[in-house]
């Protein structure tokens, strides 16, 4: 979602007349996208702006010699925009007075106008009131909607919104806080999109949402049903000249058969679903406010082996969630020792302002948050060694994605190409074959593993 929106930024100021350059040196103007969901991340971001209080005041010093004071002494602009930008607002200037505009996710389209007012000497400038992502801007003039357009950081492989904020108030989350209630962009916006991307030579998209399987048609009103989702990518398994969907992120809950279905059975929706689970105790689900029980997720699983065989299946896990026992934590690692999950993302729980869990005690301590952290990365590592080398020997239809280097142990004459290419089920893989491949689908064979990437030969 943060990297979608980063792409929305440039894209605005690169309309602007802005362009990207890649040492903060010779920026004008530097932007911090940011994210909220754990602390951890949060402190990275504070500890580099603090960082660039110095490039600021040297810059402010180079310039002061032939710039209007009010613009010199700025310097360069610096903007933290996105989840912490709402979640902090006006605070951040008392944290970092250098700062000069904050901005929250739903606002990202006000950013030209804030850099506009900060470099003509406005201090403090904000704007984290709630909802100016209208979808009004979308349907608003054509060049604007194509601005947004501008930039993408891949060539073959886009990410598509469908769907902003969030109505599931898990306890521990704070998206709904800072990204807003759940609104679903027209069917006709999308479509739109995908067809614009296709014929920039876009082969995959990835629509996103924080609850795929909760989108629902907004012209529909009440009429708006059950399986809108699934209808979406019916619609969209009709572009021609696009060869993949994928999508992210569903929620247990609302996952369905029809879904499993859809995966099965639409040529272009790829065999990968991402289902975060967050933990195996139904205890902690109730905490958590999930609406799903442990068994109903097992059941999920099974039924979407059964219509969807071989589809590849990752998750998200926390660990640590306040009052969490070491028999609730062993319910978890058995999920994750019988589901086998292609991958998985694992964290430690991190109390976040705003949220319901907030107010419980943080009484799981650091090191047996880290213990049962690392014990189930190393189960998941292990796991995923036994998905990985059912692989082997197996064709797989893999996406040309870019140049590669030389696998480590691969045999063969040094001149030879690798590039870096994706199964249907988003497995990495590197394989030997000519770079024209990129942004095309061919048959690999795989014929090992490195960690988690499949190495494999065109056949
Ligand atoms: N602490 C730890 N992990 C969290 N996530 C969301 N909020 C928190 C939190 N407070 C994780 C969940 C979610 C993923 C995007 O981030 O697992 O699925
Ligand atoms: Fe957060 Fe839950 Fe919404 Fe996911 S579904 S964004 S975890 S509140």
């Amino acid at each position: 979602m943060n990297e979608r929106d980063s792409e929305i930024i440039y894209s605005l100021m690169i309309h602007k007349g802005y362009i990207p350059v890649k040492l903060y040196e010779d920026a004008d103007v530097i932007i911090f996208n940011t994210c909220a969901v754990r602390r951890h991340a949060e402190d990275r971001v504070w500890g580099k702006l603090n960082e660039l209080k110095g490039l600021k005041a040297k810059k402010a010093r180079l310039v002061s010699g032939f710039m209007p004071t009010d613009v010199a002494d700025r310097g360069v602009i610096i903007g933290l925009v996105g989840c912490m930008g709402k979640a902090y607002g006006k605070e951040v200037f008392k944290r970092l007075p250098h700062v000069d505009f904050v901005c929250g996710p739903s606002n990202i389209y006000d950013i030209p106008v804030l850099v506009e007012k900060a470099s003509s000497g406005r201090r403090n400038v904000c704007s984290i009131a709630r909802g100016s992502r209208s979808l009004d801007r979308e349907k608003c003039s054509k060049g604007f909607a194509r601005s947004l357009y501008l930039y993408r950081e891949d060539n073959v492989s886009s990410f598509v919104n469908i769907s902003y904020g969030c109505n599931n108030f898990c306890s521990y989350c704070i998206v709904p806080y800072v990204r807003g209630r759940e609104v679903s962009r027209p069917r006709e916006a999308i479509i739109e999109e995908v067809k614009y991307l296709v014929d920039k030579g876009i082969k995959e998209v990835t629509f996103l949402g924080q609850n795929v399987n909760s989108y629902k048609f907004p012209d529909r009103g009440s009429a708006a049903g059950k399986n809108d989702f699934v209808r979406l990518l019916e619609a969209v398994n009709n572009v021609s000249g696009l060869e993949r969907i994928r999508f992210m992120t569903s929620h247990p809950k609302d996952a369905n058969t029809g879904l499993f279905k859809a995966i099965a059975g639409l040529d272009k929706v790829c065999e990968h679903l991402h289902l975060p689970l967050q933990s195996g105790s139904d205890r902690i689900l109730r905490l958590m406010n999930r609406g799903y029980t442990s068994g109903r997720y097992l059941k999920l699983i099974d039924d979407m082996r059964m219509i969807a065989p071989g589809c590849a299946i990752t998750t998200d896990i926390i660990v640590g969630f306040p009052s969490e026992s070491e028999e609730d934590f062993e319910h978890t690692r058995d999920i994750i020792d019988r589901i086998g999950f292609d991958s998985a993302f694992i964290f430690k729980y991190s109390p976040r302002p705003f949220t319901k869990s907030l107010e419980m005690d943080d009484d799981v301590p650091m090191q047996v948050k880290r213990r049962r952290n690392q014990d189930l990365l190393d189960l998941q590592a292990k796991k995923a060694r036994e998905n990985n080398a059912r692989f082997i020997g197996n064709i797989e239809n893999a996406l040309g994605i870019s140049p590669a280097k030389r696998p480590p142990d691969s045999s063969g004459d040094v001149s030879d190409c690798y590039i870096k290419a994706r199964t249907r089920k988003n497995h990495q893989i590197v394989c030997k074959a000519d770079r024209s491949l990129i942004g095309r689908v061919f048959d690999v064979k795989i014929t090992g593993v490195q960690g988690n990437t499949l190495i494999g030969d065109m056949v």
